[in-house]
Order: C-alpha cells, then structure tokens, then sequence
C-alpha cells in the first residue's frame, strides 16, 4: 500500500489574511494536507508565528508581510513566493476588514477603506496571479465572500456591496479562465467566530440567535470547504460559491 498523501502535496498556495481567523485556519489545513503554505497579512508576529508552527509539525510554510492595499506589496508577496517555491498553484484571497457603518452615516473614506482591502486587495492579488496560472496551465482561486453578498444588511451596506462585486467578479473570472485550468470559486461564509465577527459581542449573541444551527460556524469549518474547493475533488468546480452559513436558507 501506498503511503498517505495529502490532498494538496506538492501544490503552493497563498493566502492573504491567514495571520488570524479564517486565514489561518485554511494555512494549517493547507499544510495539513501537503502544501506549501505562504501565510501573509500585516501583523508579522503572528504571520510568522503561524509559520513556525507549521514548520514545527512538519510543513513547509513561510510568512510574507503584505499589506492587500498596496499593490508593491502583493507584488512583492507574488514574487517571493515563485522565488522560493517556483510557482503558484492556489490562491484564497481571504484578508478582509467589516464595514458596518450605516448607508448615510458612511464617509467617503469608509467606503474607499473597505473598497481597497475586501475589494482591490482580491483584485491586485489576481492580476499578479492568475496570467501566472494561466501560463502554469492550471490554478485554482478561492475569494473568501460572505453571506452579505446576497443577504442584504441594512447595517452594512458597504460590506454588502464589495462581497456582491467579489462574487460576480468570480463568475466572469471563471468562465475566461476555464479554458486555461484555471478554476476560481466564492466561499461565502455566514457568522464565523473570529475576532473580527466577535468585535461587537451583543451583535455577535444577536446573530447568532438568528441562525438555524443556533451557532456560529468555526474557522476549522471554513478551512474544510477551502481545502475542498483547492484539491483534485473540485476538479469539475468553477464559478461557484459554496455557502456555509448553519441554514440561513434564503
Ligand atoms: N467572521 C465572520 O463572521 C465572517 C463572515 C463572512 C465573511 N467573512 C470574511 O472572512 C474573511 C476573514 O475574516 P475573519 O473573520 O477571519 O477575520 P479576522 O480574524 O479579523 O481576519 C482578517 C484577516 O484579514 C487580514 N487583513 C485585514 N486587512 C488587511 C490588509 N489591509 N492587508 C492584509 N491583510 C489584511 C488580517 O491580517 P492583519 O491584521 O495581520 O493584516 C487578518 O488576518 C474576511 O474576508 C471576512 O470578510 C468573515
């Protein structure tokens, strides 16, 4: 018999956003099942930190600081992992900031914020990647979305409209880039316990009161579906947004 393999050996993924919540959840699982693991974010300490723990239980990891808002940046993350790795098989474009600002209370500048990271940040990061994949002949792009995008939040509508536009922007992405092996899907998680959905805890108890599952979903749960999307099982898989989110059913 043969000895176990990962799901993802060999393969080098990025993902931006893993120095905490979801992010690093998908780094450990990738690395789990046999990838090259570029962890990145802005908070070095724990990108790095992160990275040393994969190293330690046998992984191979490396964390590069970029910050999604500045294409130098992704640019620069690009580049340092083909120099050390040699290539690009997955990218999740996960890094991502909420804007829960009211419609009329909403500065432009609150709208240029979540616009650069949840948005341009996804956008400057496949620009650099996916000729790369194209001429790899193959690549796989997982866009971490969110509910938002199609549950409609009064109390976010800045958050709503971003992940919209990630979602749709997926499914045109995937149709040109299909005839390359170039798969791109949208995860869309609902509430996740991350720091990010705990800021405001009375919101957190609230939305979680709401959800058929009566609970938040975890970042392991999270990493699960990004490590399916990113292997050999998802071959046939592309242009799709997989939604996990305890049966908020709409
Ligand atoms: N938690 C939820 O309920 C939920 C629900 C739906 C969708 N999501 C989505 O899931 C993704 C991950 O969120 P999370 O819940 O895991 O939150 P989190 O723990 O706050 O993680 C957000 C990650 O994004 C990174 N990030 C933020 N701004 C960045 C920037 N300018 N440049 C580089 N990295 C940046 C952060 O890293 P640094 O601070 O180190 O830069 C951090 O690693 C986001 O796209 C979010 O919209 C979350």
């Amino acid at each position: 018999m043969s000895a176990a393999r990962g799901r993802l050996d060999g393969r080098v993924a990025i993902i931006t956003g893993a120095t905490s919540g979801i992010g690093e959840a998908i780094a450990y699982r990738f690395a789990r099942e046999g990838a090259v693991t570029v962890l990145s974010g802005r908070r070095s300490e724990l990108g790095e930190r992160n990275a040393r723990r994969i190293a330690d239980s046998g992984g191979r990891a490396a964390f590069v600081r970029a910050d999604v808002r500045e294409q130098g940046d992704i640019k620069a993350l690009v580049a340092e992992t083909v120099r050390r790795f040699g290539k690009i098989d997955i990218l999740v474009n996960n890094a991502g900031v909420l804007g829960n600002v009211r419609f009329e209370e909403a500065t432009i500048d609150d709208w240029r914020a979540i616009v650069d990271t949840d948005a341009l940040g996804g956008i400057s990061a496949m620009w650099e990647v996916l000729p790369l994949m194209r001429r790899q002949g193959g690549g796989c792009v997982i866009n971490v979305t969110s509910i938002d995008a199609t549950l409609s939040s009064p109390h976010e509508p800045l958050y709503c409209f971003v992940k919209a536009g990630m979602e749709h922007l997926t499914r045109a992405l995937a149709k040109e880039y299909a005839a390359y092996n170039v798969r791109l899907n949208n995860l869309a998680p609902g509430l996740v316990a991350t720091d990010l959905a705990r800021a405001n805890p009375e919101m957190f108890r609230k939305l979680e009161e709401g959800i058929p599952m009566r609970r938040a979903g975890t970042p392991d749960e999270m990493a699960n579906i990004a490590a399916w999307l990113a292997s050999d099982e998802a071959s046939f898989v592309t242009g799709a947004t997989i939604e996990a989110n305890g049966g908020m059913v709409r």
